[in-house]
């Protein structure tokens, strides 16, 4: 992990409140594993906001950084209106990472709304392993679609939901991923998305080992502050930001 200042080389809006921000830093393409995440400070210079905010990373190319988000409060609106060669300061990377390795099966990756964005690089790395991975993408609309592409070429089978049924299944993706467990084949699934839906999966007690990345209100980033912390199925205090922000899902209350 290093704090770094990272010139943005772009930061565009990919879908509607959906921004794609890119850097070069050598040293985090190198040591980012799919599941770590970054703690940015977006206003370098100034107090304000105090805060850093933490930012999973959704793919890297070559030297590149690649990292998705939405904007939902001051922290992410100052930053989508950062522009190319301005300098932000970055704590990465951070947290642990998925497990991946050649699976005795299909593999599932089941992501919503902005839970999707670190599964980009999880797909990108369980097919270069040897897999077969089929994901299962949740989104409100057709307009808020995002990294379908990218998916499509990381993929076996890429499934579309949305809650408005205007492309894909209508309805909620986990539903729809209910209808294929008996004939998927599964041997692990892989989840990222907002906690209904990942309590929805929990409640579906998969015959198979199912590894969720947790989103949390975070501030160190490290472990240092509670701000982050949840439950374990012992009633044990986890750390979402040290202690994952991947865990198995039949280990944490969700
Ligand atoms: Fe401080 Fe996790 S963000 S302990």
């Amino acid at each position: 992990m290093k704090l770094l200042d990272v010139e943005i080389a772009e930061n565009k809006m990919i879908a509607n409140g959906i921004y794609l921000l890119s850097f070069e830093s050598d040293y985090l393409a190198k040591t980012f594993k799919p599941g770590n995440f970054v703690n940015i400070l977006v206003e370098k210079d100034s107090i304000y906001p105090l805060l850093r905010r933490p930012f999973s990373i959704s793919f890297v190319k070559e030297n590149k950084v690649f990292i998705g988000y939405k904007v939902v409060g001051i922290g992410t609106q100052i930053l989508s209106r950062k522009k190319k060669g301005d300098t932000i300061n970055i704590l990465g990377p951070l947290g642990n990472s998925f497990l991946i390795e050649r699976f005795d099966g299909k593999v599932a990756v089941v992501g919503g709304g902005v839970g999707i964005f670190p599964l980009l690089s999880l797909c990108h790395e369980l097919k270069k392993a040897g897999n077969e991975v089929d994901v299962f993408l949740g989104f409100r609309s057709k307009s808020d679609l995002f990294f379908v592409d990218e998916f499509e070429k990381v993929s076996d089978n890429l499934f579309i939901s949305t809650d408005d049924g205007s492309i894909g299944f209508k309805g909620n993706t986990v539903e729809f991923f209910k209808t294929k467990i008996a004939e998927g084949n599964y041997k692990v699934a892989f989840s990222c998305g907002p906690k209904p839906m990942l309590s929805a999966i929990k409640s579906l007690n998969l015959p198979f080992k199912c590894y969720v990345s947790l989103e949390e209100k975070m501030a160190c980033g490290i472990g240092a502050c509670l701000c982050c912390s949840i439950k374990g199925k012992e009633d044990n205090m986890l750390h979402v930001c040290s202690d994952g922000p991947v865990f198995d899902i039949m280990e944490v209350e969700i």
